[in-house]
């Protein structure tokens, strides 16, 4: 993955990687002096290491398809990356759902203290199918940088509603999914598309990972046709779902779910759905990570466009910084999809005023930030 250097020449070659954070640079270098290749990502603190997992892109047109699979830096400071190859790779067999040319999407890794594995979830879609499989697929690995293994890509939830859908909103989602007079929205509010895939299991777009302070670890992701985003308990060894699971922020159409906690309050951070192109992000907070949500808005300060693109970027990830109290930093993709290959970076330090966050736009900084 070295790129242009070989092993001998590795060792010796001048380091280049970035010593500050450069938003929206149109390289950001790791310590093979190589663009970070690692879109859609999240990180995963161990010790006093970061480890950035992301979509690995090619160039051209396939170039958001995975060809290679979910690419694995290291860093300690959050500047210098090392490259660690590929975690999950694409398997060669046609017959796997995972076979090279499939769609994965915001790999995100966590650690399972009773089974000593690190897990990793992330947005899979089938070969030549689009966007309409929208499954949530599984990875485990013994070291955190892998080699993964691949355990399967699911709907999530058949047979189960969330717990704060009534059965009187069931009763009424049931009957608006026959009203062919409403639209997707008026639709996914209600709740039709959960009626629609009951059976089959609900859909996983966007997704993201959180675990708590606890050991209780959760899957957040864009569902009901993107509509809805749904929050769901894992399962002791964090590879499945449970059926506590609830429907947050229903019909408000967010992706891109950022989810941290602060003190006692937790945290979100998304996009709206606009799917490459960049638009106005939002955030929201709650007491609980089932909620109750409550909007606040958009997080960006600046000048109009600023805040209709979000400098350009939408969320994917906040990093809670090591060794400093209450600071986060908002991850962010500048996607290129004429060129995948070519998408960068914005991230930026979270300000809270008022106790809510907010973004504003630095051409270059670093971790003093938050001193
Ligand atoms: C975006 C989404 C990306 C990707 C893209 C495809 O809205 O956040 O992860 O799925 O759509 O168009």
């Amino acid at each position: 993955m070295a790129g242009l250097f070989s092993c001998n020449q590795k060792k010796t070659a001048p380091r280049e990687a970035q010593k500050t954070i450069k938003p929206g640079a149109e390289r950001w270098l790791d310590t093979d002096g190589q663009h970070i290749n690692a879109h859609g990502g999240g990180i995963y603190i161990e010790d006093d290491t970061y480890y950035w997992f992301g979509e690995h892109k090619i160039a051209g047109e396939e170039g958001n398809r995975a060809m290679v699979g979910v690419q694995v830096y290291s860093s300690k400071n959050l500047t210098e990356w090392t490259n660690e190859g590929v975690a999950l790779a694409v398997h060669g067999d046609t017959k796997s759902m995972l076979q090279k040319g499939s769609t994965i999407e915001r790999p995100k890794v966590i650690y399972n203290d009773k089974t000593g594995k690190y897990v990793m979830w992330f947005h899979h879609e089938l070969k030549g199918k689009g966007y309409e499989a929208a499954l949530a697929g599984v990875a485990t690995a013994d070291k955190v940088t892998g080699p993964y293994t691949y355990l399967t890509s699911r709907r999530l939830h058949p047979g189960v509603y969330p717990k704060n859908f009534t059965l009187e909103q069931q009763q009424l989602a049931a009957t608006a999914l026959k009203d062919t007079s409403l639209k997707r929205p008026e639709l996914g509010r209600v709740g039709a598309y959960l009626v629609r895939d009951y059976e089959g299991g609900q859909m996983s777009r966007d997704m993201t990972l959180f675990k708590d302070a606890d050991g209780t670890a959760y899957h957040i992701t864009a569902s009901e046709e993107n509509q809805t985003l749904h929050v769901s308990e894992l399962t002791d060894d964090f590879t499945k779902v449970t059926d506590n699971y609830v429907r947050i922020l229903p019909g408000k159409r967010n992706e891109a779910p950022a989810v941290f906690k602060k003190d006692s309050t937790y945290y979100l951070i998304s996009s709206g759905l606009t799917g490459w192109k960049p638009n106005p992000a939002r955030s929201a907070k709650a007491p609980t990570i089932f909620g109750p949500w409550e909007e606040l808005g958009n997080p960006v300060r600046g000048s109009e466009e600023d805040l209709k693109k979000t400098f350009r970027s939408q969320s994917t990830y906040v990093i809670p910084v090591l060794g400093k109290q209450n600071a986060f930093i908002f991850m962010g993709d500048r996607w290129a999809p004429k060129n995948p290959i070519d998408g960068t970076y914005v991230w930026l330090p979270i300000k809270f005023e008022e106790e809510n966050p907010t973004l504003r736009w630095l051409p270059e900084w670093d971790l003093s930030e938050f001193d």
